[in-house]
């Protein structure tokens, strides 16, 4: 029997004394007396892979979660023999391999720190049932050590004292510590002595991780097949070990549209076509700025994916054109299983090509979803994903959809024990043949890249537009996601905060909570403070389960319609802003909500708060997260912080009162800063943007941003056609520089900059633009704010 635990099963093996050492260029072998073999390839100076084999040979070198793209390359190595050991250097790490047992420490090659160390090391059980090993990997726990990431799990970011599970499960109404639920993402970052480092163990089969949980100062990982196969990535800035994951599992591909970082409408579900219209108008009709539509399963026939049902929707194409006339972009729910019905082409062509996963012995996998018996496509089969992804056609570009939701992917099955496939189902696994056993957690990620290949080339040349239930590392690369079933309670609107920061320091940015909650029902204060939150997330969707009442934006009475409105209209405004965070994701791997522990590793006062996060490099927000709050106490990180709503600073470093009530939210602009915003349209593209304004606030310094701008759409800003303005602000006593840096081939639409200034220490007297003084005219002295009509690169505000 396999047990969920690393120790209690007493068949544990060990690797022996180290007799053979080769190396091959980065790739270094090291064979113990025993048959085992670990390999340890250095492919940057602070990444080091480790491979283990007990039968001497590696199994075919292949991965999901790791992108081609991946950068390669190091400044230094070296491999010296000691007496008992291996000393393997790089230019930022220090690697031991002791010759006695195999076992590894690290340590940062500057200071010599002691980063990770192996405690059992490598060891494995024989699997008896299956075949291979349970792989396992112990280290000890260093003093104080942190630890955070390992993606959607619905706890404190803080993972220490817990054990997790790695297995995609479809978990309808989860709740906090509910695990495993709908991703997998087996990386984590640890944090001791102001040092950072992570670890990916980058294996399919079903893991667990344990943080000093079972044993209190062990840290251990381990599989249920597959083999031990890890990299082991140093900062030792937690931003570097991210950003390197990033890097290792891939980057989104493109940028998102720009209307897809709006807001976006979904209930299960808005029909018949006359529903969705209704529910549209209103958001015109009372101005809430809504980019997109969502339609539930019941748009199909009979929810066959591909089809439209006759009665609901009789003319999906008119629809859509009118919904596009009007702003609106539908986006499609389509689900893995395809219906057993001879007279559907989609189960036809899958079953004449043999695209359907089959049992070990040979039957077809079939299993009950929404729309009764199903088979489902083996997406881990490159000619599946081909044939799926050619299916969109007929939806993007002739019916005019322009995103896609897969839902069900992990993949979830009613009527089956485990409420999915059973292990003996075998897949492609891109030529690897395997069980489910290994492909399970990959299955929703490999649906998701058939149907962001399908929308890619139907789109073109605009950008695909994709949102994804279950992932696996490396997903980011394709789609969006959402946390899936949560409840409309206080506690889920905080567990959503945590998953979009846990998230994000996954590597996987593009991620927001059902707003209000799936099952059940909100009140209008949960609502709109969820709302408040949910803005700041970089996928922002109102979703319900639609059997419960109404969860749209004025359900609730026009006091919480107010609010909603004022703050997705805050949104709207902070377009600009959002989008340069998500360019310096998409190019950089740069996560956009940063958690204070990523923001402030340092600081031992962030290493336990869950609440309080960076939204992009400049703002500090931290919801209400309780009823009848009038504010609430929150920790300020390091550095000057500016009430968004009053313009007062607050010093970091401490923990402070903010005044909140229900209209209003702690946000804060760390001085210094320059943001960017654009007029409330009610989508993107309603209006041509021409005027940005700039939100400056003074600070005694030097302090830089940016702002990222492109067509909103489409490649060209790959060709150099966008536009990046690079600010250098610098405050004296008695007077104000910003320095403005263009680069790029994109012509911003706008002539006008509006410019407030925020927190300026003396009256302005003089202002000098591009070296020419210009009239004090241009400033509305009542809100320091000053209108510049032409692009400039200097400006000189004076006492
Ligand atoms: C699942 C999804 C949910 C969707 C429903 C019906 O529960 O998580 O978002 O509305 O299925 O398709």
């Amino acid at each position: 029997m396999i047990l969920n635990t690393e120790l209690e099963y007493k068949g544990n093996l060990f690797p022996s004394k180290i007799i053979n050492y080769e190396k091959n260029i980065n790739v270094l072998s090291f064979t113990a007396d025993n048959g085992v073999v670990m390999q340890i390839t250095v492919r940057r100076d602070s990444i080091l892979r480790f491979r283990y084999t007990t039968t001497g040979i590696f199994e075919n070198d292949f991965s999901y979660a790791i992108t081609k793209y991946a950068s390669r390359g190091y400044n230094h190595l070296e491999v010296e023999e000691e007496t008992d050991a291996y000393i393997i250097t790089t230019s930022k790490l220090i690697c031991k391999v002791a010759k006695v047992d195999m076992r590894i420490s690290l340590y940062d090659a500057i200071d010599n720190t002691l980063i990770c160390e192996d405690e059992l090391g490598f060891h494995w059980e024989e699997n008896y049932a299956n075949g291979g090993n349970v792989v396992k990997m112990s280290k000890t726990a260093q003093a104080g050590e942190c630890y955070y990431g390992l993606g959607d799990k619905p706890v404190d970011n803080n993972l220490k004292g817990k054990r997790f599970e790695n297995w995609v499960t479809d978990s309808y109404a989860y709740g906090r510590d509910t695990d495993p639920i709908y991703k997998s993402i087996p990386f984590y970052t640890a944090l001791h002595n102001k040092k950072s480092y992570g670890i990916f163990f980058d294996n399919s089969f079903r893991s667990y991780f344990d943080f000093c949980h079972e044993r209190r100062n062990i840290t251990s990982f381990w599989a249920h097949g597959g083999e031990m196969n890890y990299y082991f990535i140093y900062g030792p800035e937690m931003s570097e070990v991210v950003t390197n994951y990033t890097d290792l599992t891939g980057k989104p591909h493109e940028m998102p549209a720009l209307w897809a970082l709006g807001y976006h409408q979904c209930k299960w579900s808005y029909y018949p076509e006359s529903k969705v219209k209704e529910i549209t108008s209103k958001f015109r009709a009372l101005e809430i700025p809504c980019d997109a539509i969502y339609l539930d399963i019941d748009y199909m026939e009979g929810f066959r994916c591909f089809t439209w049902s006759k009665e609901y929707f009789p003319d999906p194409k008119r629809m859509v054109k009118e919904l596009a006339d009007d702003g609106f972009k539908t986006i499609v729910i389509i689900d893995p299983g395809i219906k057993i019905d001879m007279d559907y082409s989609v189960f036809k062509e899958g079953l004449d090509n043999d695209y359907f996963c089959k049992r070990a012995d040979g039957p077809y996998m079939k299993g009950k979803v929404w729309p009764g018996e199903c088979y489902f496509p083996d997406f881990t089969n490159p000619e599946v994903r081909d044939w799926w992804s050619d299916l969109f056609q007929e939806l993007i570009e002739d019916i005019g959809v322009k995103g896609v939701w897969n839902d069900m992917n992990e993949p979830a099955v009613m009527d089956v024990p485990g409420k999915s496939f059973p292990d003996d189902v075998r897949h492609n696994y891109d030529g690897n043949y395997c069980s489910h056993r290994k492909a399970h957690n990959v299955y929703g990620m490999q649906m998701a890249r058939a149907t962001y290949q399908g929308l890619k080339k139907f789109s073109y040349p605009k950008r695909p537009f994709v949102i994804t239930r279950a992932a696996y590392s490396g997903t980011q690369r394709y789609t969006s996601s959402w946390t899936g079933d949560n409840i409309a309670t206080w506690d889920h609107l905080n567990i959503a905060n945590l998953q979009a920061q846990r998230m994000a320091m996954s590597g996987f940015s593009f991620v927001g909570s059902d707003i209000g909650g799936f099952a059940e029902q909100p009140n209008g204060e949960l609502y709109a403070r969820w709302i408040q939150l949910g803005i700041f997330h970089p996928f922002c969707r109102t979703h319900s389960s639609g059997d419960h009442g109404d969860q749209e934006p004025w359900a609730f009475g026009d006091t919480i319609t107010n609010v909603v409105k004022k703050f997705i209209e805050l949104r709207y405004q902070l377009l600009p802003y959002l989008y340069t965070a998500f360019w310096r994701h998409v190019s950089d791997g740069i996560p956009i909500l940063k958690s204070l522990v990523l923001y402030d590793q340092e600081d031992t006062q962030t290493h336990y708060r869950n609440d309080e996060f960076i939204f992009g490099e400049k703002i500090l927000v931290c919801p209400v997260n309780a009823p009848n709050q009038k504010g609430r106490r929150m920790y300020f990180p390091y550095g000057r912080w500016y009430n968004l709503w009053t313009d007062e600073i607050v010093t970091g470093g401490q923990e402070m009162w903010v005044d909140a009530d229900l209209d209003s939210m702690p946000i804060f602009v760390s001085e210094g800063a320059i943001i960017p915003k654009y007029p409330i349209q009610q989508y993107v593209g309603e209006k041509t943007i021409e005027e940005l304004t700039l939100d400056v606030y003074y600070k005694l310094g030097k302090e830089a941003s940016q702002v990222f701008e492109d067509a909103g759409d489409g490649y060209d800003y790959i060709k150099g056609r966008y536009s990046l303005r690079d600010f250098k602000l610098t405050g004296k006593e008695d007077e104000l520089i910003i320095q403005q840096f263009k680069t790029g081939k994109y012509i911003t639409t706008y002539k006008t900059f509006k410019l407030n200034l925020h927190g300026l220490p003396f009256k302005i007297k003089k202002i000098e633009v591009d070296n020419v003084e210009i009239p004090i005219k241009n400033l509305i002295s009542t809100s320091n704010t000053l209108v510049l009509d032409k692009e400039f690169t200097e400006l000189h505000i004076m006492a």
